[in-house]
C-alpha cells in the first residue's frame, strides 16, 4: 500500500497512529541535527520530521523539491502549533522513506505567490496545476459541473451527446474545419455550439435536454474567450420564455447556494435590450452600481421609443461646438469626485483617448460641496446652464459630472466603458457581490451596410417576438433604400430571446426556437439565403419540422465564464485545465503544428506557397 492517508487528512486526534503517506516534497527545513519536510499531494501539506538517525540517511540520499517521496512515520502533537493549516497541530514523526521518484529543480516555485510569469506557467501547465491556487480554481469548476448536473437530473433533463464532426453551426465566428480523408476535398466543420442538434432532438421528444459540451469558435481571443469552450448546454420542449427563465433562474441559483453557500432570494431583474442600451450603453450592463446614463443629445431615429425620454438640458445652448456637431451626448454623475485635481481629471481624459475607446476628448463638471460648479466648458456656459446641467444627469453636490460626445455608437459605447472604469476605481464592482439580470427582447435583426441587407442578431432559428411574428411574414425583408434602413419594418421585429447577465458578463443566452419549416424558411430568406442554399445548409432542419416539431426553447451559458466569476476572476484561463494563450496556441503542446508530407497527401491537401513552413 502506498499510502494510508492523505497529506490533508491526519488532526490531533490520529496522535500515535502508524502511518504511511506518499507525496511531493514542498519545503525542506534544516535544524541543526533535524529536518522538516513539507509533504504536499492534492489534499494538503503535512509536516513530516526527521530526527537525527533519519537525519543521517536523508543526508546521504537527500530528497530536493518536488521529489516524490513516501515516508512511514508516527503521529506527533506538534510543539509548534500551525493554524493557518488543517493538519497544523501534527506531524509525522519519520521512521523510514524512501524516495519512488526525482525531479529536476522545477522552473518556478510551486507555491500561491509563484515567481513564474504567464508563459513559463502555461509551458509548464502540469506543475501549474500543482498550485493550491490553480487547484482551487478546477475544484470550483468541478463543483459547478456536480451541482448544474444535479438541479438538471432532478428536473428530468437527459444528457445526451452530439457530435463533433459536423456541418457548419452558425453562431457568428469561423468555423474551425476539418478535413476528411476518406471523403478527398471534403471537411467537417467543429460545431459552434451543438444548436441544430439539440433542435432535433425535440423533434425526437427528448424534451428537457442538457449537455456540458465543448464548443469550437475561430474568432478574436479575449480575457473571457477562447477558441474552444464550454456550454452548460440546454433545451426543452412545449414552453414558452417566461418557463425557460423560471427554470434557468433556479439553476443559477442554484449554484449560487451549492458553490458559494449564498442564498440568492431576490427577483432576478429584467431588462429590455433598448432599456440597457439607454440606461448603460451596455447590453450586458453591470447592476452592482447605478450611476446610470443620462442621455443629453441622441439622434431622433435610434431608439425610436425612447426618443420622448431625451433628458431636457443646455447642450445645444452655449456655442460649444463639440456639443453641437455631435450626433451624441452623453453623460454620468460620478458620486463623491467633485474633488478631482487637475491631474486627475487629464489623467481620465487621456483615459477617454486610448484607441480602445476612442474618443476625442471629455468634458466634466465639478458639482462643488458648496453649491457652486466649476466645468471644462466655463466659456460656454454660466453657472445657471451647469445648474442645469447637473440637474438633467440628477447629479448632487460633491458629483463630478463626465461628459462624452460624438458618433452614437461609440460614444455609447464609450460611456459605457467610462462608466465601468469609474465604478471600478470606486470600489463598486465587488467580487463577492452578485447581481444577476435578464435582458429580453433584443432585436432579431440588425442591418449590414455591407451587404444592404438583415443579419442574424442571435442565431437565425430565433423566434420573432409572437406579436411581431405577422411583421415578418407579411412584409418582403428587401430594403430598397438603404438609407432608409431604420423605416423598414424588420427593423423593429423583437426576437424571442434572452440573455442572462452575472455582474456585466453575458453568462448564457437563448432563445424561443421557430418549429414551422414556412416561418424557418422565411427566415433563411430574410438574412440572403436563396432556397437552394438553405436546403442545402439546412435541409435536415427543414425536412425535421415537417414530421412534427414541438414548439421548443433553450439557453446555454458560458461555463468556463460562469467559473471565473463565481472565482472572482477576470481570466477564464484560469479555470481550464489546459488553455490556449491569446492567439490559439497550446504553448505547453506547441499546437496548432505542421503535419508531415504524407498526412497532407492523404488528406489530399497541397499548401499554398505562402502558407509552407519552410517559407
Ligand atoms: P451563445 O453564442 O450566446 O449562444 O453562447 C452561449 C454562451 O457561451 C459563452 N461563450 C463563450 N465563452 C468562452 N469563450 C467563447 N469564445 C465564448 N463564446 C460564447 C457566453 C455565451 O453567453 N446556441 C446558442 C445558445 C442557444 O440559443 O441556446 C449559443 O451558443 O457566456
Amino acid at each position: 500500500m502506498y499510502r494510508t492517508h492523505t497529506c490533508g487528512a491526519l488532526r490531533l486526534q490520529d496522535a500515535a497512529k502508524e502511518v504511511t503517506l506518499a507525496g511531493w516534497v514542498q519545503t525542506i527545513r534544516k535544524f541543526g541535527a533535524i529536518t522538516f519536510i513539507d509533504l504536499r499531494d492534492r489534499y494538503g501539506i503535512t509536516q513530516l520530521l526527521f530526527g537525527e538517525e533519519l537525519n543521517r540517511l536523508l543526508e546521504a540520499n537527500p530528497p530536493g523539491r518536488e521529489f516524490v517521496i513516501q515516508v512511514k512515520g508516527v503521529v506527533m502533537e506538534r510543539s509548534n502549533k500551525n493554524a493557518n493549516i488543517p493538519t497544523g497541530e501534527i506531524e509525522v514523526a519519520v521512521l523510514s522513506f524512501k524516495v519512488l521518484n526525482a525531479s529536476v529543480t522545477p522552473p518556478f516555485t510551486i507555491q500561491d505567490d509563484t515567481d513564474g510569469g504567464d508563459d513559463l506557467r502555461m509551458k509548464f501547465r502540469y506543475l501549474d496545476l500543482r498550485r493550491n491556487v490553480v487547484k482551487r480554481n478546477l475544484e470550483l469548476r468541478y463543483a459547478v459541473s456536480r451541482s448544474a448536473r444535479n438541479f438538471l437530473h432532478e428536473n428530468d433533463f437527459m444528457d445526451i451527446e452530439t457530435p463533433f464532426l459536423i456541418k457548419s453551426t452558425p453562431e457568428g465566428a469561423r468555423d474551425f474545419v476539418v478535413p476528411s480523408r476518406m471523403n478527398a476535398g471534403q471537411f467537417y466543420a467543429l460545431p459552434q455550439s451543438p444548436q441544430t442538434f439539440k433542435q432535433l432532438l425535440m423533434v425526437s421528444g427528448y424534451d428537457r435536454y442538457y449537455q456540458v459540451v465543448k464548443c469550437f469558435r475561430d474568432e478574436d481571443l479575449r480575457a473571457d474567450r477562447q477558441p474552444e469552450f464550454t456550454q452548460i448546454d440546454c433545451e426543452m420542449s412545449f414552453v414558452e420564455q417566461e418557463d425557460i427563465l423560471n427554470m434557468f433562474e433556479g439553476l443559477i441559483k442554484r449554484i449560487f447556494k451549492d458553490v458559494k453557500g449564498l442564498d440568492y432570494t431576490a427577483t432576478v431583474e429584467r431588462m429590455s435590450w433598448e432599456d440597457a442600451m439607454w440606461q448603460y450603453g451596455n447590453d450586458k450592463p453591470d447592476t452592482r452600481f447605478g450611476m446610470q446614463v443620462a442621455n443629453l443629445k441622441v439622434p431622433r431615429h435610434v431608439f425610436p421609443e425612447k426618443h420622448a425620454f431625451i433628458v431636457e438640458s443646455p447642450v445645444e445652448k452655449g456655442g460649444f461646438k463639440v456639443f453641437e456637431e455631435a450626433e451624441t451626448v452623453l453623460a454620468i454623475a460620478v458620486s463623491g469626485c467633485s474633488e478631482y485635481s487637475r491631474k486627475q481629471t487629464d489623467e481620465l481624459t487621456e483615459w477617454v483617448k486610448r484607441p480602445q475607446i476612442g474618443m476625442k476628448g471629455l468634458a466634466y463638471i465639478k458639482c462643488n460641496t458648496d453649491g457652486s460648479f466649476k466645468s471644462s466648458m466655463d466659456k460656454f456656459y454660466d453657472e445657471t446652464q451647469l445648474q442645469s446641467f447637473a440637474a438633467s444627469v440628477k447629479a448632487s453636490a460633491g458629483d463630478l459630472i463626465l461628459i462624452l460626445a460624438g458618433a452614437e455608437e461609440r460614444t455609447r459605447k464609450a460611456i459605457s466603458e467610462l462608466r465601468l472604469e469609474m465604478g471600478k476605481r470606486l470600489g463598486l464592482r465587488k467580487n463577492d457581490e452578485f447581481k444577476l439580470l435578464w435582458v429580453l427582447d433584443f432585436p432579431l435583426f440588425e442591418y449590414s451596410a455591407e451587404d444592404n441587407r438583415w443579419v442574424a442578431r442571435h442565431h437565425p432559428f430565433t423566434s420573432p417576438r409572437p406579436s411581431d411574428v405577422d411583421t415578418m411574414i407579411h412584409h418582403s425583408p428587401l430594403i430598397e433604400d438603404a438609407s432608409k434602413y431604420l423605416e423598414h419594418p424588420y427593423a423593429n421585429i423583437k426576437a424571442n430571446a434572452y440573455d442572462m447577465v452575472l455582474n456585466g458578463n453575458e453568462i448564457g443566452g437563448g432563445s424561443i426556437r421557430i418549429y414551422q419549416r414556412d416561418l424557418q424558411e422565411k427566415m433563411f430568406a430574410a438574412l440572403g439565403m436563396s432556397p437552394e442554399e438553405s436546403q442545402h445548409k439546412f435541409g435536415f432542419l427543414l425536412g425535421a419540422f415537417e414530421y412534427g416539431a414541438p414548439p421548443h426553447g433553450g439557453i446555454a451559458f458560458g461555463f468556463d465564464r460562469l467559473c471565473s466569476i463565481l472565482g472572482g476572476s477576470e481570466s477564464i484561463r484560469d479555470f481550464i485545465a489546459f488553455p490556449k494563450n491569446n492567439s490559439g496556441r497550446d504553448v505547453m503542446l506547441d499546437a496548432p503544428s505542421t503535419i508531415d508530407n504524407r498526412q497532407l497527401e492523404e488528406l489530399n491537401i497541397r499548401l499554398t506557397d505562402k502558407n509552407h513552413p519552410s517559407h
